[in-house]
């Protein structure tokens, strides 16, 4: 086969070789050259013979005739239909304005051309050109026109879409000519036929097609003969068919509001939704009061109606399928309470309470006394079953009775009730009352005595509680009726009534009967009516406290046999005047029993009496005091938890001095003077620290801060109270400040001491050491700074500057060691302990004077002088004649 062509070009060499040689040989050309021409199928060809010859002119008769030796018409001559090759031409060529599908057309040069418009399968074949050339050499050349298909994808869409889970095939039909082979490509990689994958003549079938078989698959055609190659790229994409969710079913909806109810549903790609009623099959999308969004699946429902109960079903499509479900909708209607109606029962009966109520579902019901904050429990209660709670509900109707039944009910079940009808629309309440109705009852009725005298108008008042209102009769013990008596009156015949009586002789000292009735019964409460006397004398009168001015009764009053005591007043006057000069005084009972003002050492008489509603008693109980004379307050009493040793301040700097006036004796109290030390514990015995008492003066408070105290330290505190006599005996207590933070020390982390503070320190020991060596000269030898004030002190009573420096040796060295005297003057004792070679002070109670010892010596008042020593001066009034005592106190003698 092969050698053909080639025979054949040798040939033709030759042939020129030789008509060059011999001038022209007439013959006939095809351009393009060569025997076979091989065109694909649709091409358009044109095919041109051209004759050879020494003169054209000469040439005649050109022609191409088909492969059935048909002669082939010119353009021109085919202006009409041909019938017969009816075959070959396309169907618009009918109107014959187109050109045929084979046509020939003749050049000037005399050369034929053959035209193709689409070449078709069907031309295939041998065409012939023919001529004559000078009349009779006729010519021929021929070719045959090999018609080939191209590789062509008939059915190989290049986006297919297979299912998950299904077989699928990948299509890809192949048209070509001679016929192609196909395979298969995916990721670069030839497909085999194996178990998942079938390649078949126009397909590749996947078996259970997976996601993962996404991507894109190459069929590649091939014609083996021609060479050509063909591929195709087909993308595969892998749906899922849509799959509703699992939504609640059935699902309920409020009546009036609006609703949404969800289908969901996933698939790829993605699905849309539409819904429709079962029963109606209506297109929600499109109906009134629904609505529908394609994309999420939620049907809106707009104001939800009783009659949108039923059967619903959520279609969701996308392109590998269509699913539907169907949902069943409930309604629900909110509870409404038809009927709950006032109740009246009589006491110790039974009654239901029944409350009516409609809804869908039918509604719960349940009650609740308005004044209860819980509702009662189903059945019978636990902690009064007399009351017990059921309730009936009708599922066809949607009604609920609620029944409430109270057995043997009580006066306190009578109330408003309220009835609570609940479903899953929503809570309705309705109030009904319960009328307990019971027979008059005087239980809110003090049984009291009512009491008159001296013919007083009083109110006997009966007030019955019933239900319904009982009316009210009188009626009273003895020979005389409530009726026709000008001294009784009555006001009200119930529930409330009133009985005035004006008891103008014993026999309205007696029982008054209160009948009331209603229709349930009858009831009757006596009221008495006494009368009554003022109260006798007191039953013990006591002096109790008896000062220069005032004094102080404990005074026990009468126990009446009617009314009570309200006051009692005393009457009293110098022994000397008459009664009716009297001055008085009236205390309500149990107050404290004071009088003040008195005159000091004066003589009174003092009587009594005590006093009710009905009058001032008798006086009695004669008492005779005599006042003592002025002296020096009494001790003031600071006031103290009872029982404990010392006072817990509530501060870590300051404590709250407070304490009670004393009686003044006579001069009123121009001021107190506090005086406060720090003290610590020494083997069980409390001391004094040196150098840490402090004084204030206050002028007539009863209260004081003491501030800049250490913390949680103890002190011990001496308070007196002054006049112008002098100073009291001083009132003790201990405290201790509380434990506190004392910044100054934090802030000292390191060293604790600045440089300054331990010079002053040394110079401080110093000090006392020179005074101690000063002290001890004092008194061995009789010389040194100290005896030298000792003896200008014993000189000269007063002098400022001395008073100071002997105030400071005073407290810390007191002057006992050069003194006797002048240290019990200032109340201090002052023991050197040898062995421990301490000074150890021991606080003694003994004060500057004593007021019991006699005095003597007459002397002038002396002003007081308030400095370091003071001057303190006593006066007694000692008959008509007043006696002072002046003594030293040193400024820090306190404790
Ligand atoms: C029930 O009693 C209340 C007062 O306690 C009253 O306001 C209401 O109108 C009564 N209801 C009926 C139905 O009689
Ligand atoms: C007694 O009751 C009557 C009527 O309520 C009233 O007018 C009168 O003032 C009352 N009298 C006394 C002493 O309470
Ligand atoms: C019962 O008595 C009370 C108190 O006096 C009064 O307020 C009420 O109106 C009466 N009720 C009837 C039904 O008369
Ligand atoms: C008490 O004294 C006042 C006058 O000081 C006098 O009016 C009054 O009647 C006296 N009261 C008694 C109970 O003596």
């Amino acid at each position: 086969m092969a050698d053909r062509p080639a025979c054949i070009a040798i040939a033709v060499l030759l042939l020129q070789l030789t008509a060059f040689a011999n001038a022209i040989e007439p013959h006939l050309e095809i351009m393009p050259s060569g025997d076979t021409q091989t065109k694909p199928i649709g091409s358009s060809i044109i095919l041109t013979c051209n004759p050879k010859v020494d003169n054209p002119e000469l040439v005649q008769d050109m022609q191409w005739l088909d492969p059935q030796n048909r002669v082939i018409e010119s353009l021109k001559l085919s202006v009409l239909p041909i019938e017969r090759n009816h075959d070959l031409i396309s169907s618009n060529t009918h109107t014959g304005h187109s050109k045929p599908a084979m046509y020939t057309e003749l050049h000037q040069d005399h050369g034929l051309s053959l035209l193709f418009n689409s070449l078709q399968e069907e031309q295939a074949g041998k065409y012939t050109c023919k001529g004559t050339y000078a009349h009779n050499q006729p010519l021929n050349k021929s070719v045959t026109i090999d018609t080939i298909i191209a590789i062509t994808w008939d059915d190989a869409p290049i986006n297919q879409y297979p299912i998950l889970g299904e077989d699928f095939s990948i299509m890809c039909r192949v048209r070509a000519r001679p016929s192609p082979s196909v395979d298969w490509l995916y990721n670069g990689e030839l497909i085999k036929t194996n178990d998942r994958y079938i390649i078949n003549a126009y397909s590749l079938k996947i078996k259970n097609v997976q996601e993962s078989d996404d991507g894109i698959y190459t069929c590649r055609a091939s014609v083996l003969t021609t060479g050509e190659l063909q591929e195709r790229l087909i993308r595969v994409e892998v749906h899922t068919r849509p799959s509703i969710e699992e939504f609640p079913n059935p699902i309920d909806i409020i009546e009036g509001e609006n609703a949404n109810i969800e289908c969901r549903a996933t698939g790829k790609p993605p699905p849309t939704f539409t819904w429709i009623k079962t029963l109606t099959q209506q297109n929600l999308s499109i109906a009134d009061r629904f609505g529908v969004d394609p994309v999420t699946g939620v049907l809106t429902i707009t104001n939800v109606n009783r009659e949108d109960a039923g059967e619903y079903q959520c279609t969701a499509t996308n392109l590998a399928g269509t699913v539907n479900t169907n949902l069943q909708v409930n309604v629900i209607v909110k509870p409404k309470i038809m009927e709950f109606q006032n109740k009246t029962v009589v006491e110790g009966k039974s009654t239901e309470i029944m409350c009516k109520a409609f809804g869908r579902p039918p509604p719960v019901v349940t009650f609740r006394k308005l004044t209860a904050d819980k509702q009662y429990v189903m059945g019978a209660q636990p902690q009064d079953d007399r009351i017990i709670m059921t309730y009936r509900p009708n599922d066809v109707s949607g009604e609920t009775d609620g029944i409430l039944t109270i057995q043997n009910a009580l006066t306190n079940d009578d109330g408003l009730y309220e009835c609570v009808a609940e479903n899953a629309g929503g809570v309705a309440y309705k109030n009904g009352h319960l009328t307990v109705e019971f027979p008059p009852s005087f239980r809110n009725m003090p049984n009291i005595t009512v009491y008159s005298w001296e013919q007083r108008p009083v109110n006997l008042t009966c007030i019955a509680e019933s239900i319904p209102n009982a009316t009210i009769r009188w009626t009273m013990f003895g020979d005389r009726t409530v009726e026709n008596d000008i001294m009784i009156q009555v006001f009200g015949n119930g529930p409330i009534s009133t009985l005035q009586i004006r008891p103008v002789d014993r026999r309205y000292y007696t029982n008054y009967k209160c009948i009331a009735a209603n229709t349930h019964g009858t009831r009757e409460h006596i009221i008495e009516l006494k009368e009554a006397t003022k109260p006798a004398e007191l039953l013990s009168v006591k002096t109790v406290e008896l000062t220069a001015t005032s004094i102080r009764f404990d005074l026990i009053p009468p126990t009446p046999p009617d009314l009570p005591v309200k006051t009692i007043t005393v009457q009293y006057k110098d022994n000397n005047q008459i009664w009716q000069n009297a001055k008085n005084k009236t205390w309500s009972v149990g107050s404290v029993y004071v009088i003040e003002g008195l005159k000091p050492q004066t003589p009174y008489d003092f009587r009594f009496a005590a006093m009710n509603d009905v009058g001032l008693g008798n006086w009695g109980n004669e008492q005779h005091e005599i006042t003592p004379g002025r002296t020096v307050p009494n001790q003031p009493k600071i006031l103290t938890t009872p029982g404990s040793e010392y006072e817990q301040s509530a501060f870590n700097n300051q404590y709250e001095l407070s304490w009670l006036a004393p009686p003044d004796n006579g001069e009123p109290i121009d001021m107190y003077l506090i005086k406060y030390c720090q003290i610590r514990r020494v083997t069980g015995e409390w001391e004094l620290v040196d150098n840490t008492c402090q004084e204030i003066k206050t002028q007539t408070r009863t209260r004081q801060y003491l501030k800049g105290l250490s913390s949680n330290t103890f002190y011990q505190v001496q308070l007196q109270a002054h006049n112008i006599i002098g100073y009291s005996k001083p009132g003790f207590a201990k405290f201790r400040t509380a434990k506190g933070t004392d910044t100054s020390v934090l802030q000292h982390q390191g060293p604790l001491l600045t440089s300054g503070a331990v010079i002053g320190i040394v110079v401080a020991t110093i000090f006392i050491i020179f005074i101690i060596i000063d002290a001890i000269f004092c008194c061995v030898r009789k010389t040194g700074i100290i005896y030298i004030i000792c003896e200008r002190s014993r000189r000269k009573p007063v002098d400022e500057e001395d008073a100071k420096l002997g105030s400071l040796y005073g407290w810390r060295f007191p002057l006992p060691y050069c003194d006797q005297k002048m240290a019990n003057v200032a109340g201090v004792t002052a023991i050197q302990d040898s062995g421990s070679g301490k000074n150890t002070i021991r606080l003694v109670k003994h004060t500057a004077i004593d007021e019991k010892e006699p005095l003597k010596e007459e002397k002038k008042i002396t002003p007081i002088i308030d400095s370091g020593l003071r001057r303190e001066t006593s006066i007694t009034f000692d008959g008509k004649r007043s006696i002072s005592k002046t003594g030293f106190v040193g400024k820090d003698s306190a404790v």
